[in-house]
């Protein structure tokens, strides 16, 4: 392990309560032994087949479960299905049509039930609106919108026709949803006018405008109406959502798709500063995203099921739109923040929908905890069934509060690992199967090989190491749009036939798998994956910048916070709310550096690298130990004199 991660492996308290599920949750739950892991055990390909059937409709059987060119893999190959149609068409066909699909809450208090028949009949409307803008199969369509039923819509319609989606969150400024745009080539936008967040309008389309100034693939623009505010049109180019909607044919076929078609691209961080376009595809990802949708929150049909993501992540993709419409759920959608206008919002939301499983973020939960338990107190959370975390460790601390103060002691936690690499759930406990321990992911899901191993790739039975994965997986990532020979270089070059994940782990005596974090230069602010280089090159890239490093530091609400050192050029002044904003504008709001440090000069080794394990060192108040390795020792002394002034929030 990297010194970083041995440190973390170090600090990491042993937990040992056990939470077994109860006798009444057992009763009641799909999956309360291990039939379901000795199935997959003897043999996963088999498993994963008799997923597939179950839980997917096909309009053709398909030939070979999987085939495996590492690290090329394809599921379900000669299979034919149409996601939009599982997600959609079949539930109104069983009679299901009048289920709510969403119970969609904006965030000024306006809401919207949109029953299965409703969404089968926007979305039809809406496919044959992307095709006269002359969208088809295998051509891209970016996707920027607030939390709103048609984001679904919009996913759903291409999925229908066959074309990929590429969801930008709307968080990210001009700059990165352009070079998205353009990394896609994607033909059409869709865009709304702006969305409510913490009590007032933000705009998109503005953005968007910026974004499409060079943007040459894009021919056609769709803007849905929420804001209310003031948007330019461009006349042959932008279109409103309800006036294509209104013209539109209302019926459009769910057409057989190959199970190795392009569903989506979705663009994440890694270690350098170009974001990767993540591909995934039809019948495996439909395939694992609804498998665990329904194992891991034990989904029966009277279930209210709310994932606080937003749908330009891919919890929102995996857990709000594929996973729980493939099993026909009822959900909760919410536009806006979690204090507006008040800090019992989510609560409120849960008791008057009677919402039964609930996923949210320990990022989340920690701020939960500092608004404090008579946020909860005031509502009746007795709905609760299943809590669900992902998106980082989380504290065993924020697990117990969690446990205790949202679940009323009664629920089991599933504290889901997985990446946006994965599509799915990969490691979790199956709630009435499982006895956890606060703090710890478990074990791998049913058909899941992970393993840790040393820096030689040795495999790890007990203690620290590098997470990996063992064999492919039905959701896995098809690469990287565009550059095959970074996917094979960056997920499958560390270590031998294994996938490398990023993350170090720990195994416990009873074979408890804990995640320890990234051992990577990639941060998790959030639960959210920023990469330092990426978050530099922003830097840098202003007029006055000449070097910047940028590290993660522990941060006791976000996880890690993004802390910034900058020396200027020559002459140059720039303030720190300045560079803030700049990156702001460079990449968006999520990676803004909650501080600056402003410096004559970067800790260097002898051979002109930055030592940024010395910057995390700084940025975190440790002990600095040996600097002789450094060019200029005094650069340090200086920096850690910055550091104790108080950083700025925004
Ligand atoms: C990274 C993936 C998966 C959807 C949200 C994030 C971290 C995720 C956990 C967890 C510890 C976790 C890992 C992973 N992570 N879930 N339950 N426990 N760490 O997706 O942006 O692709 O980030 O998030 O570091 O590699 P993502």
């Amino acid at each position: 392990m990297s010194d970083n991660s041995s440190n973390a492996i170090d600090a990491l308290q042993w937990e040992n309560r056990r939470f077994p599920p109860s006798e009444a949750f057992k009763d009641q739950a799909l999956v309360a032994g291990t039939f379901m892991y000795d199935t997959a055990a003897q043999d996963d390909l088999g498993f994963w087949a008799q997923q597939a059937a179950e839980l997917i409709d096909w309009s053709t059987d398909w030939e070979t479960i999987c085939e495996w060119n590492l690290p090329f893999a394809k599921w379900f190959v000669g299979g034919q299905l149409n996601v939009s149609y599982n997600c959609l068409d079949r539930h109104v066909l069983a009679g299901r049509g009048d289920k709510v699909a969403f119970h969609w809450v904006g965030e000024p208090g306006d809401t919207r039930t949109v029953t299965y028949s409703d969404l089968l009949a926007e979305t039809q409307r809406f496919a044959n609106v992307l095709k006269g803008l002359g969208v088809g199969r295998g051509d891209r369509v970016n996707i920027y919108l607030p939390m709103i039923p048609e984001a679904a819509v919009a996913m759903l319609a291409c999925a229908r026709i066959g074309a990929a989606h590429s969801v930008v969150f709307g968080g990210f400024s001009a700059h990165s949803l352009r070079d998205r745009i353009n990394d896609a080539e994607a033909k059409v936008l869709i865009t709304a006018d702006g969305g409510y967040r913490r009590g007032d309008v933000f705009a998109l389309k503005p953005v968007a405008d910026e974004a499409l100034e060079s943007t040459p693939s894009i021919t056609g623009v769709v803007v849905v109406r929420r804001g209310g505010n003031e948007v330019a049109m461009q006349e042959g180019r932008d279109h409103w959502y309800h006036d294509l909607m209104a013209a539109a044919d209302p019926v459009c076929a769910a057409d057989p798709m190959d199970s190795e078609q392009l569903l989506f691209l979705l663009y994440t961080s890694g270690t350098t500063g170009k974001p990767k376009g993540i591909m995934h595809t039809s019948g495996g990802y439909l395939t694992q995203v609804a498998f665990t949708h329904k194992y891991v929150f034990d989904l029966h049909d009277d279930d209210v099921y709310w994932c606080t993501a937003d749908v330009g992540w891919i919890t929102g993709h995996s857990y709000i739109v594929y996973g729980p419409l493939a099993n026909g759920a009822t959900q909760v959608m919410y536009e806006g923040v979690p204090n507006f206008p008040g800090n019992d919002r989510f609560w409120e939301i849960i008791e008057s929908y009677g919402v039964t499983k609930f996923y949210t973020a320990p990022t989340a939960i920690r701020t939960f905890m500092k608004w404090g338990i008579e946020e909860p107190a005031k509502h009746d959370l007795s709905s609760l069934k299943v809590l669900g975390s992902v998106g980082e460790p989380i504290n065993p601390e924020a697990w117990m509060w969690y446990h205790e103060h949202i679940g009323g002691g009664r629920c089991p936690i599933v504290d889901t690992w997985w990446q946006t690499e994965t599509g799915g759930i990969m490691i979790s406990p199956l709630p009435g199967a499982t006895t956890t321990k606060p703090g710890s992911a478990t074990f791998p899901l049913p058909g899941i090989g992970a393993e840790l191993v040393d820096e030689n790739g040795v495999r790890v039975d007990r203690g620290g190491g590098y997470l990996t994965l063992t064999r492919p997986w039905p959701s896995m990532l098809r690469g990287i749009w565009g550059d095959q020979e970074r996917y094979r270089e960056t997920y499958w070059s560390r270590f031998d036939g294994r996938y490398f994940a990023g993350d170090g782990a720990k195994l416990d005596d009873d074979g408890y798998l804990w995640l320890l974090g990234r051992v990577d230069d990639v941060m998790n602010v959030s639960g959210h994956r920023i990469s330092t280089t990426e978050v530099e090159s922003a830097l840098v890239a202003h007029p006055s910048v000449a070097e910047a490093a940028v590290v993660g530091a522990t941060d006791a609400t976000t996880g890690q916070a993004i802390i910034a050192y900058v020396t200027l050029r020559g002459g140059a002044e720039v303030t720190e709310q300045d560079l803030r904003n700049f990156v702001g504008e460079e990449i968006g709001h999520i990676a803004k550096p909650k501080a600056i440090y402003f410096t004559p000069d970067l800790p260097k080794t002898r051979s002109g690298k930055i030592m940024r394990r010395l910057l995390r060192d700084v940025a975190e108040g440790r002990n600095l130990g040996d600097t002789s390795t450094l060019a200029d020792a005094n650069v340090v002394t200086e920096l850690q004199r910055r550091a104790a002034d108080v950083p700025a929030e925004d």
